[in-house]
Order: structure tokens, then C-alpha cells, then sequence
């Protein structure tokens, strides 16, 4: 299965598909298989490194387009 990664404008990254994330201690963080992820990257959250809706409030904006 292929992953899918979205960035959300203004807000959080999509990511969707067979994967593991691993925290910076090595380990392995506990996903729900089959179920996206949401990973905070406006560094807000109090779940980090998931997204828990901080960003709709702290003005964060973020846009990127592909460029050619
Ligand atoms: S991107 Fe949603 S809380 Fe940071």
C-alpha cells in the first residue's frame, strides 16, 4: 500500500497509507491501522506530534504549491 502524505493549508499534515511513526526516543508510537494521521506542523499542539486543532486559533498560516 502507498502513502499518502497532504499538506493542509494552513493546518496539518495528512498522512494516510501502511506506515510507523517513531518518536525521538527510537520507539514506535501507536497508530490505529488503516486510520490517517494528523501531524501538527504549526508546533502548537498539545498532542504533538499530532494535530489537536490548535493551529484554527494561533493564526498559523501555511500554503505550498506545487511549483514546476
Ligand atoms: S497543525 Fe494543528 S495544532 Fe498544529
Amino acid at each position: 500500500m502507498s502513502v499518502t502524505i497532504t499538506l493542509n493549508r494552513n493546518a496539518s499534515i495528512k498522512v494516510e497509507g501502511d506506515i510507523t511513526l517513531v518518536g525521538d526516543d527510537g520507539q514506535p508510537i501507536p497508530l490505529t491501522p488503516g486510520k490517517a494521521i494528523f501531524l501538527c506542523r504549526c508546533g502548537d499542539s498539545r498532542k504533538r506530534p499530532f494535530c489537536d486543532g490548535t493551529h484554527k486559533s494561533n493564526g498559523y498560516c501555511s500554503t505550498v504549491e506545487a511549483s514546476a
